[in-house]
Protein backbone atom coordinates (compact mmCIF):
# COMPACT_ATOMS: atom_id res chain seq x y z
CA UNK A 1 0.00 0.00 0.00
CA UNK A 2 1.39 3.79 -0.85
CA UNK A 3 2.12 5.65 2.32
CA UNK A 4 0.11 8.99 3.03
CA UNK A 5 1.34 11.87 5.54
CA UNK A 6 -0.29 15.20 6.14
CA UNK A 7 1.14 17.39 8.89
CA UNK A 8 -1.51 18.99 11.25
CA UNK A 9 -0.76 22.68 12.40
CA UNK A 10 -2.17 23.13 16.32
CA UNK A 11 -2.89 26.94 15.45
CA UNK A 12 -6.31 27.54 17.21
CA UNK A 13 -9.72 25.98 17.41
CA UNK A 14 -11.20 23.28 14.95
CA UNK A 15 -13.78 24.62 12.97
CA UNK A 16 -16.52 23.39 10.50
CA UNK A 17 -14.19 24.65 7.44
CA UNK A 18 -10.98 22.36 8.49
CA UNK A 19 -13.48 19.50 8.92
CA UNK A 20 -14.86 19.50 5.80
CA UNK A 21 -11.93 20.64 3.82
CA UNK A 22 -9.09 18.95 5.82
CA UNK A 23 -10.48 16.46 8.77
CA UNK A 24 -13.09 14.12 6.67
CA UNK A 25 -10.83 13.99 3.67
CA UNK A 26 -8.11 13.21 5.40
CA UNK A 27 -9.80 9.94 6.92
CA UNK A 28 -11.46 9.25 3.60
CA UNK A 29 -7.56 8.24 2.72
CA UNK A 30 -7.15 5.95 5.39
CA UNK A 31 -9.16 3.73 3.43
CA UNK A 32 -6.90 3.47 0.32
CA UNK A 33 -3.05 4.42 1.83
CA UNK A 34 -0.98 3.74 5.30
CA UNK A 35 -1.58 6.80 6.82
CA UNK A 36 0.71 8.56 8.76
CA UNK A 37 -0.79 12.18 10.18
CA UNK A 38 0.96 14.57 13.02
CA UNK A 39 0.72 17.07 14.76
CA UNK A 40 3.13 19.58 13.58
CA UNK A 41 3.79 21.23 16.85
CA UNK A 42 7.35 22.88 15.95
CA UNK A 43 5.77 24.52 12.51
CA UNK A 44 3.44 26.31 15.28
CA UNK A 45 6.23 27.37 17.52
CA UNK A 46 7.16 30.01 14.82
CA UNK A 47 4.00 31.87 15.75
CA UNK A 48 2.51 30.83 18.45
CA UNK A 49 5.43 32.13 21.60
CA UNK A 50 2.70 31.56 24.79
CA UNK A 51 3.21 27.93 26.15
CA UNK A 52 0.06 28.16 27.62
CA UNK A 53 -1.80 28.42 24.74
CA UNK A 54 0.71 26.01 22.59
CA UNK A 55 0.10 23.30 25.13
CA UNK A 56 -3.48 23.63 24.81
CA UNK A 57 -3.90 23.81 21.22
CA UNK A 58 -1.82 20.81 20.72
CA UNK A 59 -3.75 18.90 22.67
CA UNK A 60 -7.59 19.92 21.67
CA UNK A 61 -6.70 19.32 17.86
CA UNK A 62 -5.63 16.18 18.80
CA UNK A 63 -8.42 15.41 21.14
CA UNK A 64 -10.48 16.83 18.07
CA UNK A 65 -8.73 14.31 14.51
CA UNK A 66 -9.46 11.58 17.19
CA UNK A 67 -13.11 12.59 18.26
CA UNK A 68 -13.69 13.08 13.95
CA UNK A 69 -13.14 9.88 13.75
CA UNK A 70 -8.94 9.16 13.72
CA UNK A 71 -8.67 5.62 14.68
CA UNK A 72 -5.02 5.14 16.07
CA UNK A 73 -5.04 1.65 15.16
CA UNK A 74 -4.63 2.09 11.86
CA UNK A 75 -3.22 5.79 11.62
CA UNK A 76 0.12 6.02 12.53
CA UNK A 77 -0.52 9.47 14.61
CA UNK A 78 1.87 11.63 16.98
CA UNK A 79 3.36 14.74 17.95
CA UNK A 80 6.34 16.13 15.45
CA UNK A 81 8.19 16.77 18.23
CA UNK A 82 7.97 13.25 19.53
CA UNK A 83 10.09 12.35 16.86
CA UNK A 84 14.02 13.74 17.42
CA UNK A 85 14.85 12.11 13.76
CA UNK A 86 12.68 14.92 12.43
CA UNK A 87 15.61 17.48 13.25
CA UNK A 88 18.41 15.28 12.33
CA UNK A 89 17.31 14.85 8.72
CA UNK A 90 16.01 18.59 8.49
CA UNK A 91 19.75 19.46 9.81
CA UNK A 92 21.47 17.26 6.91
CA UNK A 93 18.50 18.47 4.21
CA UNK A 94 19.74 21.74 4.98
CA UNK A 95 23.18 21.16 3.09
CA UNK A 96 21.16 20.18 0.00
CA UNK A 97 18.85 23.46 -0.09
CA UNK A 98 19.30 26.25 -1.79
CA UNK A 99 18.73 29.31 0.01
CA UNK A 100 17.31 30.95 -3.57
CA UNK A 101 15.15 28.00 -3.28
CA UNK A 102 13.60 29.55 0.35
CA UNK A 103 13.59 33.13 -0.93
CA UNK A 104 10.87 31.85 -3.37
CA UNK A 105 8.67 30.31 -0.55
CA UNK A 106 5.21 32.08 -0.72
CA UNK A 107 5.10 32.35 2.93
CA UNK A 108 8.40 34.32 3.19
CA UNK A 109 8.25 36.25 -0.07
CA UNK A 110 4.31 37.48 1.22
CA UNK A 111 5.91 38.83 4.35
CA UNK A 112 8.74 40.64 2.74
CA UNK A 113 6.34 42.18 0.52
CA UNK A 114 4.07 43.31 3.79
CA UNK A 115 6.81 45.10 5.34
CA UNK A 116 7.89 46.72 1.82
CA UNK A 117 4.91 47.97 1.52
CA UNK A 118 4.82 49.32 4.91
CA UNK A 119 8.56 51.08 4.47
CA UNK A 120 9.96 48.69 7.14
CA UNK A 121 12.85 46.76 7.29
CA UNK A 122 12.22 43.48 4.76
CA UNK A 123 12.54 40.96 7.03
CA UNK A 124 11.36 42.65 10.16
CA UNK A 125 9.24 40.38 12.42
CA UNK A 126 10.81 37.33 10.47
CA UNK A 127 12.41 34.57 12.30
CA UNK A 128 14.45 31.63 11.01
CA UNK A 129 11.97 28.98 11.35
CA UNK A 130 9.65 30.79 8.79
CA UNK A 131 12.25 31.16 6.61
CA UNK A 132 13.23 27.40 6.66
CA UNK A 133 9.89 26.43 7.31
CA UNK A 134 10.03 24.44 3.91
CA UNK A 135 13.01 22.31 4.83
CA UNK A 136 11.11 21.30 8.31
CA UNK A 137 8.31 20.13 6.13
CA UNK A 138 10.47 18.73 3.68
CA UNK A 139 12.25 16.58 6.86
CA UNK A 140 8.71 15.96 8.17
CA UNK A 141 7.68 14.33 4.66
CA UNK A 142 10.63 12.73 3.72
CA UNK A 143 11.33 10.88 6.77
CA UNK A 144 8.60 8.77 6.54
CA UNK A 145 8.79 7.28 3.36
CA UNK A 146 5.32 9.32 1.48
CA UNK A 147 4.56 8.80 -1.26
CA UNK A 148 1.56 11.30 -1.21
CA UNK A 149 0.62 14.15 0.91
CA UNK A 150 -2.72 15.42 0.39
CA UNK A 151 -2.61 19.35 1.05
CA UNK A 152 -4.98 22.09 0.33
CA UNK A 153 -3.40 24.67 -2.66
CA UNK A 154 -1.84 26.65 -0.13
CA UNK A 155 0.98 23.96 0.57
CA UNK A 156 1.44 23.05 -3.01
CA UNK A 157 4.71 25.12 -3.41
CA UNK A 158 6.27 23.28 -0.32
CA UNK A 159 5.24 19.63 -1.12
CA UNK A 160 7.04 20.48 -4.52
CA UNK A 161 10.27 21.82 -2.54
CA UNK A 162 10.49 18.59 -0.41
CA UNK A 163 10.34 16.96 -4.00
CA UNK A 164 13.50 19.28 -5.40
CA UNK A 165 15.63 18.77 -2.09
CA UNK A 166 14.84 14.57 -1.86
CA UNK A 167 16.03 14.69 -5.83
CA UNK A 168 19.29 17.02 -4.75
CA UNK A 169 20.37 13.77 -2.52
CA UNK A 170 19.35 11.51 -4.37
CA UNK A 171 21.25 12.80 -7.64
CA UNK A 172 24.31 13.20 -5.49
CA UNK A 173 24.89 10.17 -4.19
CA UNK A 174 23.49 8.36 -7.73
CA UNK A 175 20.97 6.24 -6.10
CA UNK A 176 17.70 6.76 -4.32
CA UNK A 177 18.32 7.38 -0.75
CA UNK A 178 15.09 9.32 -0.09
CA UNK A 179 11.31 8.55 -1.11
CA UNK A 180 10.47 11.50 -3.74
CA UNK A 181 6.70 12.39 -2.46
CA UNK A 182 4.16 14.47 -4.26
CA UNK A 183 1.27 16.39 -3.31
CA UNK A 184 -2.63 15.42 -3.58
CA UNK A 185 -4.24 18.31 -3.86
CA UNK A 186 -7.69 18.10 -2.64
CA UNK A 187 -9.79 20.23 -5.65
CA UNK A 188 -12.58 18.58 -4.64
CA UNK A 189 -13.60 20.07 -1.32
CA UNK A 190 -16.06 23.01 -1.28
CA UNK A 191 -14.99 26.26 0.47
CA UNK A 192 -16.89 26.62 3.64
CA UNK A 193 -18.89 29.51 4.22
CA UNK A 194 -18.36 31.28 7.14
CA UNK A 195 -20.97 33.35 9.31
CA UNK A 196 -20.61 36.19 7.25
CA UNK A 197 -20.56 34.70 3.70
CA UNK A 198 -16.78 35.01 3.32
CA UNK A 199 -14.43 31.58 3.60
CA UNK A 200 -14.66 30.47 7.23
CA UNK A 201 -11.05 30.87 8.77
CA UNK A 202 -10.09 31.87 12.04
CA UNK A 203 -8.23 35.02 10.78
CA UNK A 204 -12.04 36.28 9.59
CA UNK A 205 -13.56 35.28 13.20
CA UNK A 206 -16.33 33.88 11.38
CA UNK A 207 -15.90 30.14 12.19
CA UNK A 208 -18.33 27.75 14.49
CA UNK A 209 -16.27 25.67 16.07
CA UNK A 210 -16.40 21.83 15.59
CA UNK A 211 -16.92 21.64 19.13
CA UNK A 212 -19.03 24.28 20.47
CA UNK A 213 -21.39 23.65 23.12
CA UNK A 214 -25.01 23.24 21.64
CA UNK A 215 -26.27 26.75 22.86
CA UNK A 216 -23.38 28.32 21.61
CA UNK A 217 -24.16 26.25 18.43
CA UNK A 218 -27.36 27.65 18.08
CA UNK A 219 -26.58 31.06 18.71
CA UNK A 220 -23.88 31.09 16.28
CA UNK A 221 -26.05 30.09 13.54
CA UNK A 222 -28.70 32.55 13.94
CA UNK A 223 -26.65 34.85 13.75
CA UNK A 224 -25.34 34.11 10.25
CA UNK A 225 -25.78 37.04 8.14
CA UNK A 226 -28.77 37.22 5.73
CA UNK A 227 -30.29 39.28 3.33
CA UNK A 228 -33.63 41.81 3.93
CA UNK A 229 -35.76 39.41 1.87
CA UNK A 230 -39.04 38.67 3.30
CA UNK A 231 -41.00 35.60 4.60
CA UNK A 232 -43.32 35.34 1.72
CA UNK A 233 -40.64 36.42 -0.91
CA UNK A 234 -39.38 33.01 -2.63
CA UNK A 235 -35.48 32.55 -2.30
CA UNK A 236 -32.49 31.38 -4.15
CA UNK A 237 -30.85 28.34 -1.99
CA UNK A 238 -27.80 28.23 -3.88
CA UNK A 239 -26.91 31.54 -2.87
CA UNK A 240 -28.07 31.38 0.40
CA UNK A 241 -24.97 30.79 2.90
CA UNK A 242 -27.56 28.75 5.13
CA UNK A 243 -28.03 26.41 2.53
CA UNK A 244 -24.76 26.11 1.48
CA UNK A 245 -23.95 24.71 5.18
CA UNK A 246 -27.18 22.91 5.08
CA UNK A 247 -25.89 20.71 2.22
CA UNK A 248 -22.85 19.69 4.14
CA UNK A 249 -24.82 17.70 6.95
CA UNK A 250 -28.18 17.26 5.06
CA UNK A 251 -29.16 14.22 3.55
CA UNK A 252 -30.16 14.30 -0.64
CA UNK A 253 -33.54 14.02 0.15
CA UNK A 254 -33.55 17.07 2.93
CA UNK A 255 -31.73 19.04 0.83
CA UNK A 256 -34.49 18.79 -2.03
CA UNK A 257 -37.23 19.89 0.55
CA UNK A 258 -35.61 22.55 2.09
CA UNK A 259 -34.62 23.92 -1.46
CA UNK A 260 -38.41 22.89 -2.39
CA UNK A 261 -39.47 25.66 0.30
CA UNK A 262 -37.18 28.36 -0.12
CA UNK A 263 -38.34 28.67 -4.13
CA UNK A 264 -41.87 28.74 -3.10
CA UNK A 265 -41.73 31.22 -0.81
CA UNK A 266 -43.23 31.76 2.78
CA UNK A 267 -40.23 31.02 4.82
CA UNK A 268 -38.23 32.77 6.40
CA UNK A 269 -34.55 33.29 7.24
CA UNK A 270 -35.40 32.35 10.74
CA UNK A 271 -36.66 28.93 10.17
CA UNK A 272 -34.14 28.19 7.65
CA UNK A 273 -31.43 28.74 10.43
CA UNK A 274 -33.45 26.57 12.97
CA UNK A 275 -33.69 23.52 10.25
CA UNK A 276 -29.72 24.05 9.76
CA UNK A 277 -29.20 23.91 13.22
CA UNK A 278 -30.87 20.78 13.85
CA UNK A 279 -29.18 18.89 11.28
CA UNK A 280 -25.34 20.33 12.24
CA UNK A 281 -26.49 19.49 15.81
CA UNK A 282 -27.44 16.22 14.66
CA UNK A 283 -24.04 15.03 13.27
CA UNK A 284 -21.74 17.56 15.86
CA UNK A 285 -23.54 16.17 18.96
CA UNK A 286 -21.69 12.72 19.36
CA UNK A 287 -18.37 14.44 18.23
CA UNK A 288 -18.26 16.62 20.99
CA UNK A 289 -19.22 14.23 23.12
CA UNK A 290 -16.13 12.02 22.15
CA UNK A 291 -14.14 15.30 22.50
CA UNK A 292 -14.95 16.17 25.59
CA UNK A 293 -14.48 12.19 27.31
CA UNK A 294 -10.66 12.98 24.99
CA UNK A 295 -10.63 16.04 26.76
CA UNK A 296 -11.27 14.74 30.84
CA UNK A 297 -9.04 12.10 30.09
CA UNK A 298 -5.53 13.54 29.06
CA UNK A 299 -3.48 10.40 30.49
CA UNK A 300 -5.45 9.02 28.01
CA UNK A 301 -4.60 11.73 25.11
CA UNK A 302 -0.94 11.12 26.28
CA UNK A 303 -0.79 7.65 26.09
CA UNK A 304 -2.42 7.67 22.65
CA UNK A 305 0.31 9.93 20.96
CA UNK A 306 2.96 8.15 22.91
CA UNK A 307 1.94 4.65 21.04
CA UNK A 308 2.23 6.71 18.13
CA UNK A 309 5.28 8.20 18.36
CA UNK A 310 6.92 4.84 19.67
CA UNK A 311 5.37 3.16 15.91
CA UNK A 312 7.17 6.18 14.30
CA UNK A 313 10.34 6.42 15.68
CA UNK A 314 11.76 3.27 13.82
CA UNK A 315 10.63 4.16 10.46
CA UNK A 316 12.12 7.61 11.23
CA UNK A 317 15.45 6.19 12.45
CA UNK A 318 15.76 4.02 9.25
CA UNK A 319 15.79 6.96 7.09
CA UNK A 320 17.88 8.46 8.93
CA UNK A 321 20.56 6.19 9.01
CA UNK A 322 20.44 5.55 5.61
CA UNK A 323 20.76 8.95 5.05
CA UNK A 324 23.80 8.97 7.09
CA UNK A 325 25.49 6.09 5.42
CA UNK A 326 25.14 7.51 1.98
CA UNK A 327 26.85 11.03 3.25
CA UNK A 328 29.60 8.47 4.76
CA UNK A 329 28.50 9.84 8.53
CA UNK A 330 28.29 6.38 9.26
P1 LIG B 1 -7.88 28.85 8.99
O1 LIG B 1 -8.17 29.48 7.65
O2 LIG B 1 -9.09 28.87 9.87
O3 LIG B 1 -6.64 29.44 9.65
P2 LIG B 1 -6.17 26.64 8.44
O4 LIG B 1 -5.40 27.48 7.47
O5 LIG B 1 -5.53 26.28 9.74
O6 LIG B 1 -7.58 27.34 8.71
O7 LIG B 1 -6.65 25.34 7.67
C1 LIG B 1 -6.37 24.02 8.04
C2 LIG B 1 -6.96 23.12 6.96
O8 LIG B 1 -8.39 23.31 6.85
C3 LIG B 1 -6.40 23.42 5.58
O9 LIG B 1 -6.16 22.16 4.94
C4 LIG B 1 -7.48 24.18 4.85
O10 LIG B 1 -7.46 23.89 3.47
C5 LIG B 1 -8.76 23.66 5.51
N1 LIG B 1 -9.78 24.74 5.58
C6 LIG B 1 -9.74 25.83 6.38
N2 LIG B 1 -10.82 26.63 6.20
C7 LIG B 1 -11.58 26.04 5.24
C8 LIG B 1 -12.85 26.35 4.62
N3 LIG B 1 -13.54 27.44 4.95
N4 LIG B 1 -13.33 25.49 3.68
C9 LIG B 1 -12.64 24.37 3.36
N5 LIG B 1 -11.46 24.02 3.90
C10 LIG B 1 -10.91 24.82 4.84
N1 LIG C 1 2.62 23.44 6.51
C1 LIG C 1 1.39 22.72 6.72
C2 LIG C 1 0.25 23.74 6.98
O1 LIG C 1 0.51 24.90 7.23
C3 LIG C 1 1.49 21.78 7.90
C4 LIG C 1 2.57 20.77 7.71
C5 LIG C 1 3.76 20.70 8.37
C6 LIG C 1 2.56 19.70 6.77
N2 LIG C 1 4.49 19.62 7.94
C7 LIG C 1 3.78 19.00 6.96
C8 LIG C 1 1.63 19.26 5.82
C9 LIG C 1 4.10 17.86 6.20
C10 LIG C 1 1.95 18.13 5.05
C11 LIG C 1 3.18 17.45 5.24
O2 LIG C 1 -0.91 23.37 6.95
Amino acid sequence: MKIALTGIKPTGILHIGNYFGAIKPALELTREYETRYFIADYHALNTMKDPKELSACIREVAAGWLAAGLDPERVIFYRQSSVPETFELAAMLMAFTAKGLMNRAHAYKAAVQENTEKNDDPDAGINMGLFTYPVLMAADIILFNADVVPVGKDQVQHVEMAQDIAQAVNFNYKTEVLKVPRAAVRESVAVVPGLDGRKMSKSYGNVIPLFAPEKELRTLIMRIVTNSQGIGEPKDPETSQIYLLYKLFASEAEQKALSARYREGGMGWGEAKEELFRVVNRELAPLRERFNAIMGDPAGLDAVLSRGAEKARPIAAATVQRFRRAAGIG
